[in-house]
């Protein structure tokens, strides 16, 4: 009786609370609204269409590029402007310049802010690889700190475009292959950025991107056609971007590529009705770099009107740089070609973000120099910047133990990265403090001093890779290089080598066909190697490069991403063992490109290969296997971890309002205290529609000292089971299924249960 009392007078409570936030959200959007209605009716059409207007300062196309960035903040036909560079004050100069303009509404101010604004941390695919939820978000909240007192509002950021094509140069962007990780981290980015108040000066607006499917270019060549079922889309590619318009996300950005035949930027279907009517999304969209204009080249639209028209009338609300907006659609109000109504409804997303920003009472929110300098860079910062490169290295071979190092070995550190304080970034951190960046060198010579460093060879000797970058292979220089590095390394006890692609190599526009480690590099791994002391190899890429011809030579293998400011100090702690690597992989390692697109959420197809190595008409290839070089999820420890069998509460369940636990022990049976990240996968093995071999559906942090034994338990309910059927829409089906629970997506234990409706 007194139970039930407290329930009634709880349940009371909780909905009084309820029903006065509803309360006061309805209030702050009646408010908003009546704000805009009033300045709206103040606005002329061209004002309207300047808050349409996105402008960078160094853009010179479209057809105004010849007035200044300066005239157009100041008459208002520039409503909104990004990559402003300079101090805090002289960021917010320039954003003052629209005070000149009749209506003085501020402007958003963006950034390209990927992977931190001066504290920079791992590259995006890095830092996914620590599976770390409040992690990742705490990078994002210190990239919204940082930017936020330097002048800036609106990052274009979280990038979730799933890639299953390492050869895309901008996977070092996203966060892999996975639809469910990939929802996971673009909601924790969001929130990051975003914070809990959209008014604290200390939250940016995110901009998700790039909607949509643009990490499925074919071929992996950047910009190219995607091409794929709606299908594969709602259940793989669509996920991420699902999960951060449920995040709350304030915008977002279309991608270049065209869906379904239409490019984003004009496609209806994908921004009115997807977004906007399906998913409920309230905020704005900014088309990509002159994504308009390219409508021309696409071939859907003749002049850039005709490609204003197509994009506004699909639901694009502001024109990244390419001026159609401003250019063309008073002529095409007049023409009848546009509506009113539909200018209003843009201009007035683009005001909300503006109103929830609190830029109409606090425009340059409070920009400061002194608060920059003391937000900036600070100990705290760098610590997660650390711990971030810390949890996002993947440990990818071991043989013998070889690390962790001892403290008093004598090191021999080879490579064109070893001391390098610019290559520890990405093509997308320009903003970041090179002078702050503690390199391999460096960070190593902290915990040992017992260490010397060469360059050992140059980048790479692929004549047409170099034509591209413009410099060129000297072999004389090469021979001179090896030969140093080969001197050091005699008089060592161990080899340490940093090796891979420059920060150039990967990112936008940077898509590659043959993505192994160059040959000169692989030329002087063996050199190294024949010197018989042991050679660690720290890979360092913005994507999976297929390393098989590297492996060889070495005897362990760390994928080192891009780590950032704190990536001396990172490495050297994996490298001694102060910290226990505990990264597992987001994206397949593929053997040979050959192989691509390889991932681990495939289809059975009719003909699984079944092992066996001659012509049995199964689907594999006649000179590899079908099996990735590493699977998603991979990565090793310098302990070793053991999973039991899998108990599970219930084999035979009915009715969609039950629970079934999924328990299992893990053990660490090696001498290292670690972590490891339990990854549960599920597959349907008949239904409706051919469903993938797996699927993860959840995953749990372990910490267990040496000999230590945990129990973790997944509760799986009919929502785990559920895809996308031939009719798109979102449910489950009865009958069996399988659970599988590993340290990857390939080395797993099984267990089935049968869940009838
Ligand atoms: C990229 C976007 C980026 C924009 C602004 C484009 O080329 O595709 O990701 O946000 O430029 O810099």
């Amino acid at each position: 009786m007194k139970r039930n009392i407290t329930l009634v007078v709880l349940t009371c409570f909780i909905s009084i609370i309820i029903t006065s936030v509803s309360a006061q959200k309805k209030d702050d959007k009646q408010k908003m609204n009546m704000f805009i209605d009033k300045l709206m009716n103040k606005m002329t059409l061209e004002e309207k269409l300047g808050q349409l207007n996105l402008l960078s300062p160094n853009a010179k196309t479209g057809p105004f590029a010849t007035k200044k960035y300066a005239e157009k903040l100041k008459d208002g036909s520039g409503g909104n402007i990004f990559s402003l560079s300079g101090s805090p004050d002289e960021v917010k100069l320039k954003l003052q310049l629209a005070e000149n303009s009749r209506l003085k509404i501020p402007l958003l101010s963006g950034l390209d802010i990927i992977h931190g604004y001066k504290t920079i941390f791992p590259i995006p695919l890095g830092l996914s690889c620590s599976w770390n939820m409040p992690l990742i978000q705490q990078t994002a909240r210190i990239a919204a700190i940082e930017a936020s007192a330097a002048g800036y509002n609106w990052t274009y950021s979280p990038m979730v475009d799933i890639s299953r094509d390492p050869r895309w140069g901008r996977v070092m962007e996203g966060s892999g292959e996975d639809p469910y990780l990939g929802g996971k981290i673009a909601a924790a980015m969001v929130k990051g950025y975003q914070g809990n108040d959209l008014t604290d000066e200390t939250s940016l607006m995110a901009c998700l991107k790039h909607f949509a499917m643009y990490g499925a270019a074919e071929a992996g060549r950047d910009y190219n056609t995607t091409d794929m079922s709606r299908l594969t889309m709602y259940q793989t590619y669509l996920a991420p971007y699902k999960a951060a318009v449920d995040a709350g996300v304030g915008s977002i950005m279309t991608s270049f590529n065209e869906v379904d035949g239409i490019p984003a930027t004009a496609n209806k279907w994908l921004i009115a009705d997807l977004l906007r009517k399906q998913w409920g999304f309230k905020g704005f969209v900014v088309t990509d770099f002159i994504a308009i204009q390219e409508l021309i080249n696409h071939g859907v639209a003749a002049d850039y009107k005709q490609a204003a028209e197509l994009a506004i009338n699909a639901g694009t609300d502001m024109d990244m740089v390419s001026e159609s907006f401003i250019g063309a659609l008073k002529q095409s109000v007049k023409d009848g070609n546009v509506t009113m109504s539909t200018i209003d409804a843009a201009c007035r997303r683009v005001l909300e973000a503006k109103y929830k920003l609190g830029l109409f009472t606090n425009p340059y929110r409070n920009v400061d120099p002194d608060r920059a300098a003391r937000v900036t860079l600070t100990i705290e910062n760098r610590m997660t910047a650390k711990d971030a490169a810390l949890q996002s290295m993947v440990l990818l071979e071991n043989k013998n133990n070889t690390l962790p190092l001892k403290k008093n070995v004598n090191i021999a550190l080879i490579g064109p990265f070893a001391d390098n304080k610019t290559e520890m970034f990405s093509m997308w951190s320009p903003t970041g403090d090179e002078g702050s960046v503690v390199t391999i060198y460096d960070g190593i010579k902290k915990l040992n001093a017992n260490v010397s460093c060469a360059i050992g060879t140059q980048i790479s000797d692929d004549s047409l890779l170099l034509n591209y970058t413009g410099s060129n292979f000297d072999l004389a220089e090469q021979k001179k290089l090896v030969n140093e590095a080969l001197e050091l390394a005699k008089k060592s006890d161990v080899i340490v080598t940093v090796l891979g692609e420059t920060k150039s190599m990967s990112g936008e526009a940077h898509s590659r066909t043959d993505i192994s480690l160059a040959n000169c590099q692989v030329e002087l791994l063996k050199a190294l190697k024949s010197t018989g002391k042991p050679v660690v190899l720290l890979v360092t890429s913005g994507r999976p490069l297929t390393i098989q011809n590297a492996l060889p030579y070495a005897d362990a293998v760390i994928e080192i991403w891009r780590l950032g400011t704190e990536a001396g100090n990172a490495v050297a702690d994996v490298l001694f063992g102060d910290y226990n690597p505990s990264g597992k992989l987001t994206m397949t390692f593929p053997r040979s490109v050959g192989q691509i697109p390889v991932y681990y959420n495939h289809k059975n197809t009719g003909r699984p290969y079944n092992g066996e190595r001659k012509r049995n008409f199964r689907s594999n290839y006649m000179d590899q296997s079908n099996d990735p070089l590493y699977p998603f999820g991979y990565g090793l420890s310098y302990t070793t971890f053991s999973y039991g069998n899998i108990v599970l509460s219930d084999t035979l369940l009915t009715g969609s309002n039950k629970i079934l636990r999924a328990k299992i022990n893990i053990s660490n049976t090696g001498k290292y205290a670690g972590e490891e990240t339990a990854q549960l996968y599920l597959n349907d093995p008949v239904a409706s529609v051919t469903r993938p071999v797996k699927e993860l559906k959840q995953f749990q942090k372990v910490f267990l000292q040496p000999g230590e034994t945990k129990e973790i338990s997944f509760d799986i309910t009919p929502e785990d089971l559920k895809f996308y059927n031939s009719k798109l829409v979102w449910d489950w089906e009865s009958g069996r299924f399988n659970v599988y629970i590993g340290t990857n997506s390939q080395d797993v234990t099984k267990a089935s249960f049968v869940w009838n409706k």
